[in-house]
Formats: C-alpha cells, structure tokens, sequence
C-alpha cells in the first residue's frame, strides 16, 4: 500500500466531532438534545450581508478575486481598526482569508520554518496544535492556572526554551478569559525583544463582557492579528476571516494565498463587507449570551458544576469536574446519554489536564439554557 503521511497522522482528531455524532444519532432515535457543544452562534448572517450576497449573486458573475482579498473589504477592515481601536491600519497590511481557519497556515508558513518552536497556552483551541504539527512546527505547551486567567504569562515564557513565536488568544476558547491591555503589551515587548513573532487570534472581539479587548495592531508592529466573520459577524458557513500582518510579510503570505487557494470566495467577500453596517443586531447577539452566561454561571452549581471560570468573553464556560470525573470524556458521554446536554471534554483542550475539566457553549437560546439547567439537576436528583 502507498504510504499515508507521518505529519497527518500527526494530527489529533477532533473529539468535539465524536460527541456531536452522538447527540445526532440520539436525536435520529426520537430523543431531544441541548446542544451546548458547539462553538458557534445559532443566529443566521445579519440580513445586511444577505441582501448584498443576493445583490451580488444577481449583478457579478462571481469570479475569482485577487489573492489578498477585494480591495473595499481591506479597506473596510483597515476602517475598523481605526473605529474600533482608534489604531491606523493600512489597507495593504489586510489580508482576507477562508475563516481565520484559512488564515493560521498562511500566517504560520510565512512566519516560521519547519522545526521551529511556537508557544500556545493551554487550554487552548485545538487547531493551532494541529496545523503547526502538520507543517512540521513544535507547539510547546504554556501549562497556565485561573489565577492567570488561562492566560500565557511572561514567567512561562522564560521557561519555554527558545522560541521562534508565541499564539495568544484574547478573549479565548474554551475559557472565555482574556488578557489585559498591560498584559498583552508585556507579552509583545517580550517577544519584540527576543524577535519571537507574536500571533494573536482576536476571532472573539467583539464578544465581551467585562474588560476591554485590545489588539495587538496596537501594542506591537510585529504581530500577526488574526481574526474572522464566523463569530462576532455571526457567519460561520460563509468561511470569511482576514489577518493583519506586518508588512514584511504581505508578499510572503500573497505569494502562499495564490497557489493554495487563488482566491478567498467571491459572494462571502460581499456579505462580509456589508456586515460592518449591521451592529444592531450583532450586538444584540452578545446581549443575548451575555444573559445566557449569567443564567449558566447562577444556574449550574445546583447541578453539582460549581467550579466555573466565569467568561469575560466569547461563548464558552470552562467548568473543573475533577472532583465529578477523572475522565471528562465519559463524563461528557454520560450526560448526554441521561441528561441528553451535550458539552465538550476538555481533552480537546488541554492534553495534559482535560480529563477533568469540560467546556460548556452558551451560543444558542436562553431557552434552551434553562432547559439544560432543568436537565442537568434532574440528572444530579436522579
Ligand atoms: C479560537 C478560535 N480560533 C479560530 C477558530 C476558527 O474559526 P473560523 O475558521 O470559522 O474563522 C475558532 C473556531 O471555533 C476558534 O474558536
């Protein structure tokens, strides 16, 4: 038999994937579940980008768009910078991509050569792992503690032998915690002096409770800023995401965005344009998990899960059950068996520490929060 590579078996599968299977073969056997496993918001795109999809399905004939993105969505991008963050942009330093997803092997083959080692913090989402391990990068584990809020610190850093970059996300999946804006310049001074490019995926800006979200455009003219339309935008399926990079790597990445892809898909670039202008109801959304997150955090520990960290953004709960389970996978497999909610082991998130902890998405209704609640005591009673 022809070989199959070492780098993809290299690559961990995706347990969230597993327990979705099962909640769906539950409910092909007449049960109801609560879905609080999956990280993305139950909303369709803002009608704004569905009218301009349809605009454009009727008036363009949908082509191929250069490499880097249409022009007026750079620009629009490089307008939020200045917007949201009071920070100035340049259009050409914006590079559109297929979800930010589409924008993480880009960034990391452009910014690193294979052997090198890049720091993540852990628990972390599981996909920057994955790809640097695909591309033949070392992902090296910044083991981090809730008194740091899961986020990498610089004492760990000067423990994690030489690196060639470090990935932070702000606020972050699967805990929901963020850095501050002092933490974040402590970071990128450390690595600015030690020329370790720092990557930062802002794809859950946007979505926050408490504190304030800075971008790292705004602490470092090194950094790599990745960022999407799948959660805040509400627009996961439309695979639209964009990065900001230094301008030393605008052509590298052009160069690699050309021949892996060609180009970023036209009618999403559309929609995704327009949905700048639809912020109503996008916040909206945040107003809605925000609720979802206080009606979680009051409502769990009844349900025997009192050791919550309590999300300052994004739409996860990260919740310790090791006092419940040494082993969240089964955990997990048993509530949604008898309690029909399904949530995620943490072994997804953190290899070393995730059998004990699970991760609980709040993205959908309020209704179905309080169903899980009234699910999940039962099942404690029972
Ligand atoms: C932290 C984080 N980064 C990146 C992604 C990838 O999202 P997309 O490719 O849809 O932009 C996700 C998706 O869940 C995520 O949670």
């Amino acid at each position: 038999m022809a070989k199959v590579s070492r780098r993809s078996e290299a690559v961990d599968p995706f347990i969230v994937m597993d327990v979705m299977a099962a909640a769906a073969a539950k409910e092909a056997a007449g049960d109801t579940v609560i879905h609080l496993e999956v990280g993305q918001p139950s909303t369709p795109a803002p009608k704004g980008a569905l009218a301009a999809a349809h605009a454009a399905l009727d008036a363009d004939r949908i082509g191929y768009v250069a490499a880097l993105g249409m022009p007026a969505l750079r620009e629009r991008i490089a307008k939020h910078y200045r917007e949201t963050y009071n920070a100035d942009v340049s259009p050409e330093r914006v590079i559109v991509t297929t979800g930010s997803s589409g924008g993480f092997p880009l960034a990391f083959l452009a910014a690193f050569d294979a052997g090198d080692r890049v720091a993540l913090a852990a628990p972390g989402y599981p996909a920057y792992r994955n790809i640097l391990s695909a591309l033949h990068l070392e992902a090296v584990d910044l083991p981090t503690s809730l008194a740091d809020r899961y986020q990498p610190t610089v004492a760990e850093l000067e423990k994690a032998g030489p690196i060639a970059g470090l990935i932070v996300a702000s606020p972050s999946n699967p805990t929901g915690t963020m850095v501050t804006r002092s933490e974040l310049t402590a970071l990128a001074n450390w690595c600015d002096h030690r020329e370790v490019r720092l990557v930062s995926d802002e794809i859950y800006h946007g979505i926050v409770y408490e504190g304030e979200t800075t971008s790292a455009v705004e602490v470092s003219p090194h950094a790599i800023v990745v960022n999407s339309f799948s959660k805040y935008f509400s627009m996961t399926g439309w695979r639209v995401g964009w990065l900001v990079v230094p301008e030393e790597l605008v052509r590298p990445i052009e160069r690699l965005a050309q021949n892996f892809f060609i180009s970023v898909p036209t009618l999403s670039q559309y929609a995704a344009l327009a949905a700048f202008e639809c912020r109503d109801v996008l916040d909206a959304h945040v107003a809605r998990y925000k609720a979802n997150r206080d009606l979680l955090m009051a409502g769990l520990p009844a349900a025997g899960l009192d050791r919550l960290t309590p999300a300052q953004g994004a739409f996860y709960i990260y919740a310790d059950v090791s006092h419940l389970t040494n082993e969240s996978r089964d955990f997990c497999k048993r509530m949604l068996q008898e309690a029909g909610v399904a949530t995620t082991p943490g072994v997804d998130f953190d290899r070393a520490r995730g059998a004990g902890t699970l991760r609980i998405s709040f993205a959908g209704s309020m209704a179905e929060m309080e169903e899980a609640v009234r699910r999940l005591k039962a099942w404690r009673r029972g």
